[in-house]
């Protein structure tokens, strides 16, 4: 992909380009806590987006988008949201631009293989690898949490999505065969191994779009933060949900509406999750990590309703196989992929069970990637 990237460049815009390699990423577990101050579990993946790109000496931005073969632009004194995928280009210019480095015009072709709206963080991915590319260009020295923090802002500002900085952190911080525990609100993060050769990382793609995903994530960041508030009024000291424990919650049942209640649950829950299932990772006690996967999803599904049918089939077909030791809905939700640790010399078994009986039920096929834990981005 890499070398078909480059040749394409070069036929568009007949120089040689900077190639960059900005991968999307799973999350083992810790899901809708990042925007709440809690911990995560992600790692960079096998599947990625390739920048060529180049200088150009004008003050014009152009891009070629090899996934729907499209030619767009952007003039660099107006930078502003425009529909499209140009979109998360124009985000990051922007935002360098108001954190006051200088971008001048360029060149590039955006190629890739991560699914669009699967829940693999392609658009953190875009976002990653577009700031990556700049900072070589121009030598802006940024730091990698700089530039996820770059991505971050991109994000909420062009596309409008208030995501928390899992994607964008696990994009420009990945390492191979290790997941990385992050905490959210000190940014502090400490790598250790995924080392279960015995098991590989499923996903299992529902091919459903939600069209609501991004306006229902930022419902469900609202929700949470008018949790935070009722609890503020008797404990003023908790600034999250990371700080509020169950009792809190129940302190003020009565004034919440019943959904932030149970959003506010669900995240409570899942941050202390998040710290059990890391020790039990430490220890390799895989199954029992596994146990709590599926305790996220009923928690995703019942109490945060970021799942959907296809979804809680896809988890409920794992939970009937021994070969697995756990499986959730994976990412914002809303559709997209399940992860699932499947025992390394029975995932075929597994992705043909699950490909004959989605197809039976839904009429239509999944599509199932057996990842691998790679680099963050690349700067080649
Ligand atoms: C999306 C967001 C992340 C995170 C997840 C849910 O991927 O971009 O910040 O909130 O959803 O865990």
């Amino acid at each position: 992909m890499i070398q078909k990237t480059k040749e394409q460049f070069v036929e568009l815009f007949g120089k040689e380009p900077l190639i960059v390699v900005s991968p999307g990423r799973i999350n083992l577990i810790g899901e809708h806590t990042d925007y709440n101050d809690g911990f995560v579990l992600p790692a960079a993946i096998d599947k990625k987006i390739v920048y060529a790109i180049a200088l150009n000496g004008t003050n014009q931005c152009n891009a070629f988008a090899e996934f729907n073969q499209e030619k767009a632009s952007f003039s660099l004194d107006a930078v502003v949201p425009t529909p499209g995928w140009i979109n998360y280009l124009m985000g990051v210019v922007a935002t360098l631009q108001q954190r006051g480095y200088s971008v001048a015009g360029f060149d590039c072709v955006v190629a890739g293989d991560i699914p669009v709206g699967a829940g693999l963080s392609s658009s953190a991915a875009v976002e990653g690898g577009l700031v990556a590319a700049l900072d070589k260009l121009f030598g802006y020295g940024l730091s990698r949490m700089e530039m996820a923090l770059i991505g971050q802002q991109a994000e909420h500002t062009f596309p409008g999505v208030m995501c928390g900085i899992m994607d964008q952190f696990a994009n420009l911080h990945g390492k191979k065969d290790q997941v990385i525990r992050l905490d959210c609100r000190s940014l502090d993060y400490e790598y250790f191994p995924f080392a279960f050769p015995g098991y590989k990382v499923v996903l299992c793609n529902s091919m459903v779009h939600h069209s609501l995903a991004s306006s229902e994530y930022n419902v469900r960041r609202q929700q949470c933060e008018s949790g935070v508030k009722a609890i503020q009024r008797l404990h003023p000291e908790v600034k999250s949900l990371r700080d509020a424990s169950k009792s809190m919650l129940e302190e003020v049942k009565e004034e919440l509406p019943a959904k932030v209640y149970d959003r506010c649950l669900y995240v409570i829950d899942e941050i202390s999750r998040v710290q059990t299932a890391t020790g039990l990772l430490q220890q390799g006690k895989l199954n029992e990590f596994g146990k709590l996967m599926y305790e996220t999803h009923e928690g995703l599904s019942k109490l945060y309703e970021v799942s959907c049918p296809e979804l809680d089939f896809l988890v409920s077909l794992a939970s009937e196989r021994e070969e697995v030791a756990g499986a959730r809905v994976m990412g914002g939700g809303f559709g997209g992929c399940t992860i699932n640790l499947v025992e390394a010399d029975k995932v075929e078994d597994y992705t043909s069970f699950i490909r004959s009986r989605y197809q039976e039920r839904y009429k239509k096929d999944p599509e199932i990637y057996v990842t691998t834990i790679e680099n963050g981005v690349t700067v080649l």
